[in-house]
C-alpha cells in the first residue's frame, strides 16, 4: 500500500475549516491500470485506486466536483454571493486545467438548472455537434469496416464542435449573479502561477500511450526526459490563461471566431496521415448552438426524479431501470445482494438493449416517446426472471416507432466529470461535462485539449439495409449516456443532486447511487462508495476488489456471463436533509473515492 498525502497551501487551508472533511488520501495504487487503458474498449477510464471519503454536511450551499481545487474555486464564488451557476462556470474553467484529462472547454457538456425562484427545472445541452461535412461513413475504413477505436480517436475525425464554451455563457446569462470576468478569476490565477498537479492527473499521463505524439501535449504534459510532472509540481499553463482571458474578455464569440477558433480548425487538420484529417470549419464553429430541452421526469418509491433527455441514453435508461426495479424488494433484499446484482443487471440488459436501438440526436432520429411509456416501461419489467437471467436483451417495440433501425453496439470510453452544486438561495446545477475518452482526440490547442466526442456516434451506420439511429450525420450531436439528475421531494424542492462520468456505465452508476439513497437509505457518500455493478447487455459487470465479486459463482449459476472489472466511475451527490416533522434542515454531500473529489459547503 502506498499513502500519500497530496499537501498543497490551498488544500492545508481548506483542511482548516469545520465545515470541510477532506480525506484526500492516495491508499492504494491500481494493479490493472495498464489493462484498463489498453484493454478492451468497453473499459471506462482507468483507475488510479482509490481515495478516502468521508461525509460531509454543510446548511444551505455546497460544490461537489472531481478535484480539491476546482471545488474551492465554485465554493469562493457562492461565498462571493454568486449563484450554483456561477459556481459551476468557476469549477468547470479550473477542472479543465487541473482534470484535463476529463473535461475542459474543448469539450461539451449537459446542464440541470433548478431555478429556485422561478419553480422551474430547465435542461440544457451543450453537446458537441458533427462538422456540416461529416458523412456516415465517416468511421468506416479504406477496407468498407468499421475503424479500429483508437485509429477512429487518435484522429481530427473525431473531434466535434465544442459545446461547453457556449454552455457556460448560455448558462450565466440566463442564472448568473456575479460579473462574467469574475468566475475566470481562480481558473486564470491557477493557469499563471501554477497548480500542483495530482495523483491521479500524474497516473493517467504516465499511462496514456497516445498523448506524447502530439507536440503541444508532449511539451506540457510531460517533463524535458518525456515523464509525467511528479505528483505536486507545480504546473503552469499560460496558454490557457491567455484563452480564458480573452473569453472573459469578450465572451463565447471569443472561442468560436477569430485566432482560437482557426487555431482549432488547423489543430483537427494537422495530421500527416491525409485519413486523419478532420474537417472542422470555422463556419462550424460560429454557428455553435446550446439547446434547451424539456428534461425527462418519471417517479420511483413516489419521488419525483428528473434527468438529461436525448441526444443523451442516461435519463431513459435511468428510467427504464427504475421502472423495472419498483415490483421488487429491493430494501428488503439490501445493497451488495444477489437478488439485487441479478435483478439490476437484468434491469440494465432490457435498457441497453433499448439504447442501443432508439437513442440518438432527436434533431435527426425519431426517438420513440414510447420508451418512457408507463404501460411499456412495466412491461419490459416483467421480463426480468429471478432464477436466470435473459443474458442477452432484445429491443422492446415501445408505442410511437416510425422507423426500422438498427442497434448500435458502440460502447463508450469516457474522459468525463461531474459537478453537483446548490446555493444559499435554493437554485442547483447538475452538470456532466466531457471530452470523451481520458484526454481526449489527444490534440492540445492554446492550453486546452480537443475531444473525441464523435467516436460517441456509432461507427457502422447500416446493419442489413437498415440505419442505426447514431449514425453520423451533418450538424448531429453523438448519443451520449451523462444523466445529470435531480430527485426532488413532495414539496418540490431538490433533494437529490448527482451524476457520473464513466462512459455508457454512467447510466449505471448513477442507478446504484439513487437506490443506495432510496431503497437503502444511505448517506451520498454510503451510497457513492457501494460497490459499482450491471450490465450493458453484455456481460454482467462487477467492481473488482469489492464485495460484489463474491457473488461471481452464484451468479454464473444463474446463468450470467460475468466480468470482474475495475469500473472507474465519479460521482458526486449532494442529498437534502430533513428532521422528523420533515423539515429541511440542511444538506450531506459525498464525492467518489475513487477519483479526487470533494464536497466544500457551509
Ligand atoms: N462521452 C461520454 C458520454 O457522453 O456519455
Amino acid at each position: 500500500m502506498i499513502s500519500i498525502i497530496f499537501k498543497n497551501n490551498l488544500i492545508a487551508q481548506l483542511k482548516k475549516r469545520r465545515t470541510l472533511v477532506v480525506g484526500f488520501v492516495f491508499w492504494a495504487v491500481c494493479g490493472s491500470c495498464f489493462a484498463q487503458l489498453f484493454g478492451a474498449p468497453s473499459a471506462p477510464e482507468p483507475s488510479t485506486g482509490l481515495y478516502k471519503k468521508s461525509l460531509v454536511t454543510f446548511k444551505s450551499q455546497g460544490v461537489a466536483a472531481a478535484n480539491p481545487l476546482a471545488v474551492e474555486a465554485g465554493f469562493a464564488m457562492l461565498k462571493l454571493g454568486g449563484s450554483a451557476v456561477d459556481a459551476a462556470i468557476a469549477t468547470q474553467l479550473v477542472l479543465g486545467l487541473v482534470e484535463p484529462q476529463s473535461s475542459g472547454i474543448g469539450g461539451g457538456a449537459f446542464a440541470l438548472v433548478h431555478d429556485a425562484k422561478a419553480k422551474k427545472l430547465r435542461a440544457y445541452d451543450g453537446r458537441e455537434t458533427a462538422p456540416a461535412a461529416a458523412k456516415p461513413e465517416r468511421f468506416i475504413g479504406s477496407d468498407g469496416l468499421p475503424m479500429k477505436y483508437y485509429d477512429a480517436v487518435i484522429s481530427g475525425k473525431s473531434v466535434g464542435t465544442p459545446g461547453t464554451v457556449a454552455l457556460l455563457e448560455t448558462l450565466h446569462k440566463r442564472h448568473g449573479k456575479l460579473p462574467w470576468k469574475k468566475v475566470f478569476e481562480p481558473a486564470i490565477e491557477l493557469a499563471e502561477k501554477g497548480f500542483p498537479v495530482s495523483p491521479r492527473l500524474h497516473e493517467v499521463v504516465k499511462l496514456d500511450r497516445f498523448l506524447k505524439d502530439d507536440a503541444a501535449a508532449r511539451a506540457y504534459f510531460f517533463n524535458e526526459k518525456g515523464e509525467s510532472w511528479p505528483i505536486g509540481h507545480p504546473l503552469k499553463n499560460p496558454e490557457y490563461a491567455k484563452t480564458l482571458r480573452s473569453i472573459a474578455a469578450s465572451g463565447s464569440t471569443a472561442f468560436y471566431s477569430g485566432e482560437i477558433a482557426d487555431a482549432m480548425v488547423n489543430a483537427v487538420r494537422d495530421y500527416t496521415d491525409v485519413a486523419k484529417r478532420g474537417d472542422l470549419t470555422q463556419t462550424d464553429l460560429a454557428n455553435y448552438q446550446v439547446i434547451e430541452r424539456d428534461p425527462i421526469c418519471f417517479s420511483y418509491r413516489a419521488k419525483k426524479l428528473c434527468s438529461m433527455p436525448a441526444p443523451s441514453s442516461g435519463g431513459v435508461a435511468i428510467a427504464q431501470m427504475l421502472a423495472a426495479l419498483e415490483r421488487f424488494p429491493m430494501a428488503q433484499w439490501g445493497a451488495n445482494s444477489l437478488d439485487t446484482v441479478h435483478a439490476m443487471a437484468e434491469a440494465g440488459r432490457l435498457a441497453y438493449a433499448d439504447r442501443a436501438q432508439y437513442l440518438a440526436d432527436p434533431g435527426f432520429a425519431d426517438v420513440p416517446k414510447g420508451l418512457l411509456d408507463a404501460t411499456y416501461m412495466k412491461s419490459r419489467g416483467a421480463l426480468i426472471d429471478m432464477t436466470k437471467s435473459m443474458k442477452r436483451a432484445e429491443p422492446g417495440t415501445p408505442p410511437g416507432i416510425k422507423v426500422a433501425l438498427a442497434a448500435d453496439p458502440n460502447i463508450a470510453l469516457t474522459g468525463t466529470s461531474h459537478i453537483s452544486i446548490v446555493d444559499k438561495f435554493g437554485n442547483v446545477v447538475s452538470m456532466t461535462t466531457t471530452i470523451e475518452d481520458i484526454f481526449g482526440a489527444r490534440k492540445m490547442v492554446r492550453g486546452f485539449l480537443l475531444n473525441n466526442e464523435l467516436t460517441d456516434f456509432s461507427m457502422r451506420f447500416e446493419e442489413n439495409g437498415k440505419p442505426v439511429a447514431n449514425r453520423v450525420q451533418a450538424g448531429k450531436r453523438p448519443r451520449s449516456t451523462m444523466a445529470p439528475t435531480i430527485v426532488y421531494d413532495a414539496k418540490g424542492a431538490p433533494e437529490i443532486v448527482t451524476g457520473s462520468p464513466g462512459g455508457s456505465a454512467i447510466a449505471n452508476y448513477v442507478l446504484k447511487t439513487i437506490v443506495g439513497m432510496i431503497d437503502w437509505k444511505l448517506d451520498p457518500q454510503a451510497a457513492i462508495d457501494l460497490p459499482n455493478f450491471g450490465s450493458r447487455n453484455g456481460p454482467t459487470e462487477l467492481e473488482k476488489g469489492t464485495p460484489v465479486e463474491a457473488l461471481k459463482p452464484a451468479l454464473e449459476a444463474r446463468g450470467h456471463t460475468v466480468s470482474v472489472i475495475d469500473f472507474t466511475s465519479g460521482l458526486q451527490a449532494l442529498q437534502r436533509t430533513y428532521d422528523a416533522k420533515g423539515q429541511p434542515t440542511g444538506w450531506r454531500g459525498g464525492a467518489d473515492p475513487r477519483r479526487e473529489g470533494m464536497v466544500i459547503g457551509d
